[in-house]
C-alpha cells in the first residue's frame, strides 16, 4: 500500500534576482514501513522536497497524497492538523524549546494538541524511555550532548504516532558515533515499530542505514534503488558519480 505518493512535484524560487528551479518535476512514493534515504549534491532540491512531501511548504505544480488525504488542496488550517497528527518532522539542529526540560519538549506536541498536561506527559516519558533516555527526562537541552538533543527530538517526533517520519539531515550536526547511533535508531523504528521513515543526508555512511536510496540532482529524481547488507561501498560509488 502506498503510503504517500508525490506526482510532477515543481518548485521555482523567484525571490533573487535569478529564479531558482529547486524541483523540476520529481515523483516520488513511499510503501507503509519503507525507510528512504534522499541523497544528493547540496542545493539539489532535498529539503524542499522533504517539504513539500511534509506540507511545510506547496509546490508550484503537482501532487502530494498522504493516505486518503491530498495535501496540496487541504487549506492552511487542515494542513496544520495534518502535519501536526500525522507527521513527525525531525530537523539538522534538534529545534527544542530551550527553556523546556526534555519531558516538557517531547509533551509539547500534545499538549498544543489538547491533551491534558498528565496525559501527555505520561505518552511522553514512555517514549523517553524507550529511546534511552529516562535517567535526563528533567535535564533542560542545554545539559544533554547533541547526540541526547537528537534523540529527544525523535521522541518529540515521534510522540503523536505519526504515520510518516520526516527527518532533514538529522544527523548532520552530529560527531561520527552519535550519528551512527541515531541512523541506527531510525532504522530500529523501521523494523520494529513499522514507521514509514524519509530522511535527508548527504552521508552515503548515514544513508546506508535505509531500505531505499533516491538520488536528487538538480531537482530532478536521477536513481532510486533498494539496498541489500553491506551497501555502504555501492552508496558510496553512487554519490562519488553524481557529484
Ligand atoms: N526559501 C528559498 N528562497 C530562495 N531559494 C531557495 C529557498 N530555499 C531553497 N532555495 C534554493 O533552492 C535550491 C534547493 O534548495 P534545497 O532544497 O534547500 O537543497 P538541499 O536541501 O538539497 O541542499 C537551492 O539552490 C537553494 O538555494
Ligand atoms: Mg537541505
Amino acid at each position: 500500500m502506498k503510503l504517500i505518493e508525490a506526482a510532477g512535484l515543481e518548485k521555482t524560487y523567484a525571490e533573487g534576482a535569478t529564479p531558482v528551479r529547486a524541483l523540476a518535476g520529481v515523483s516520488l512514493s513511499l510503501e507503509a514501513g519503507d525507510f528512504v534515504a534522499v541523497m544528493g549534491p547540496s542545493g539539489c532540491g532535498k529539503s524542499t522536497l522533504l517539504h513539500c512531501l511534509g506540507g511545510l511548504d506547496r509546490p508550484d505544480a503537482g501532487t502530494v497524497r498522504l493516505g486518503d488525504e491530498e495535501l496540496t488542496r487541504l487549506n492552511d488550517e487542515a494542513l496544520t492538523l495534518v502535519r501536526r497528527r500525522r507527521i513527525g518532522f525531525v530537523f539538522q539542529f534538534f529545534n527544542l524549546v530551550p527553556v523546556m526540560s526534555a519531558l516538557e519538549n517531547v509533551a509539547l506536541p500534545l499538549t498544543l494538541d489538547g491533551l491534558s498536561d498528565a496525559q501527555a506527559q505520561e505518552r511522553a516519558k514512555k517514549w523517553l524511555e524507550k529511546l534511552g533516555l529516562a535517567e535526563r527526562m528533567h535535564h533542560l537541552p542545554d545539559q544533554l550532548s547533541g547526540g541526547q538533543q537528537q534523540r529527544v527530538a525523535i521522541a518529540r517526533a515521534l510522540v503523536t504516532e505519526p504515520v510518516l517520519v520526516l527527518a532533514d539531515e538529522p544527523t548532520g550536526n552530529l560527531d561520527s558515533k552519535s550519528a551512527d547511533d541515531i541512523a541506527r535508531l531510525l532504522r530500529q523504528l523501521s523494523d520494529e515499530h513499522q514507521r514509514t521513515i524519509l530522511m535527508v543526508t548527504h552521508d552515503p555512511r548515514i544513508a546506508a542505514n535505509a531500505r531505499r536510496l533516491v538520488f536528487l540532482k538538480d531537482g530532478v529524481m536521477v536513481d532510486d534503488q533498494r539496498i541489500g547488507a553491506g551497501a555502504t561501498s555501492a552508496v558510496r560509488s553512487q554519490l562519488e558519480a553524481l557529484s
